[in-house]
């Protein structure tokens, strides 16, 4: 499919033309009322199949919001939330993507690829590099995404613990700032409650 039109904001398109065109707007979440934000949760909840807590929900939240819908319909989303990163050993702001997800009957349509699209782009152009925890090596692949190789950890106040069970599922994005970032050394998260990745 083409690309669709991506702004940052509220889409200012006529309501008439946002009915015929998928449209991908970028809102951070404290943009976002109390109810835009549970019409997100639900289309992130039914595409999971209710396999995402309220604090992976919580995780998502603090940063950018990739929104692509079809006139009133909210189809798919993912979210971008700044972490520090510490990869090859020096400090990197990541974006750190989550809550990637397309509702059911709208899969496959190239809708998940098209928000990946804008995320890549907002990570090229305000992070370091991108990272993100997934089983679907394959869908991040096409779109520039690699494997991390390394050894994975989560830093917090009390030191650094092993997170063997994340070491294949990180994946990153490079940008011109993270250019010769050796993937198979170690990559550390800072805690966070819940899933550290
Ligand atoms: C992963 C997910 C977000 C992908 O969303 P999507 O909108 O279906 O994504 P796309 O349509 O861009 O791509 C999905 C697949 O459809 C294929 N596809 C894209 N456009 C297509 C089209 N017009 N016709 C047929 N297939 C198409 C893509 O090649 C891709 O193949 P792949 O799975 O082998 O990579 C979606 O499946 C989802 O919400 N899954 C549940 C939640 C989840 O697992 N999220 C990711 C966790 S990290």
């Amino acid at each position: 499919m083409a690309a669709p039109p991506v702004s940052r904001g509220v889409p200012t398109r006529s309501a008439r033309d946002a009915e015929a065109v998928p449209t991908v707007a970028v809102r951070r979440t404290g943009d976002l009322t109390e109810i835009e934000l549970l019409l997100l949760w639900a289309l992130v909840r039914e595409a999971f199949g209710g396999e995402l807590s309220q604090e992976d929900w919580a995780h998502a939240q603090g940063g950018l919001h990739v929104v692509l819908s079809e006139g009133d319909q909210l189809i798919s989303h993912a979210a971008v939330v700044p972490r520090t990163m510490l990869a090859g050993g020096r400090p990197l702001s990541a974006g750190y993507i989550e809550a990637v997800a397309t509702r059911p009957k709208w899969q496959k349509q190239g809708h998940g690829s098209a928000v990946m699209r804008a995320v890549g782009t907002i990570v090229m152009s305000d992070f370091e590099m991108g990272a993100l925890s997934t089983g679907a090596h394959g869908f991040y692949s096409r779109l520039g995404w690699e494997s991390w190789r390394g050894p994975t950890y989560v830093q917090s106040a009390t030191g650094r613990t092993r997170t063997v069970e994340d070491d294949d599922s990180i994946m990153i994005l490079r940008t011109v700032r993270t250019y010769d970032l050796a993937t198979h050394t170690p990559l550390v998260c800072e805690w966070r409650s819940g899933d550290a990745w």
